[in-house]
């Protein structure tokens, strides 16, 4: 078993936060053990607590077209999210959910190492960004030790919020071009990066 599944199975039986009792599944999230990219969301809702499976429900459909839209596929990246377990009704996670699952993130972010980390919604954006408001900061890339990071509107937004479609159609489009960038970053030694990066 790879670290990434033991990783799983443990999140799979964790009993660290009151949300392990109503959850029909945990949703370790998935994706290639060397992807390079990494998208990470809020929380499984009704469709991913039935099926243990990340972005599966309206909002995962969305994802994959827009995944579509720059060529990619969702089976070359990693899908995760910033807590594990569906909160009852969909609501928000506590601060305290967030932090009983920050080790299991934090490990899936070591174990991965993507170089491009794309945040979707202010929930997973606030691990990068804390004090920042998701419409001053998104689609603006941000290089921290090492690792570009891409905040986004949730997919979900902007299913409630046709204004904001057009917003992340945009900042999706973006990506490709990140990612030869954070490419770049990787292969280049510390000094030259301040030099030869227009992007961060
Ligand atoms: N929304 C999320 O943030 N994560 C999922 O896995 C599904 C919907």
């Amino acid at each position: 078993m790879s670290e990434l599944e033991a990783l799983a199975a443990e999140i799979n039986r964790c009993t660290r936060c009151p949300l392990h009792r109503g959850r029909t599944r945990a949703v370790p999230g998935e994706g290639p053990p060397n992807a390079q990219v990494m998208f990470i969301g809020e929380a499984p809702g009704f469709h991913e607590d039935q099926q243990g499976r990340p972005f599966v429900g309206a909002a995962g459909k969305f994802l994959d077209e827009l995944l579509a839209s720059i060529g990619m596929k969702r089976e070359e990246v990693f899908i995760a999210n910033v807590i594990k377990c569906r909160p009852p009704g969909n609501r928000d996670p506590l601060p305290e959910e967030i932090e009983a699952c920050r080790p299991f993130l934090d490990r899936q972010l070591e174990l991965v190492r993507p170089r491009l980390v794309v945040t979707l919604g202010r929930f997973s954006m606030a691990r990068a960004f804390p004090k920042a408001r998701i419409s001053d900061v998104h689609g603006q890339p941000r290089k921290i030790g090492g690792v570009v990071y891409y905040p986004m509107y949730h997919p979900a937004a902007a299913l409630h919020q046709p204004s904001l479609r057009r917003i992340v159609e945009e900042d999706m489009r973006r990506i490709p071009e990140l990612l030869r960038q954070a490419a770049q970053i990787a292969e280049s030694p510390p000094p030259m990066e301040a030099e030869q990066l227009s992007l961060f």
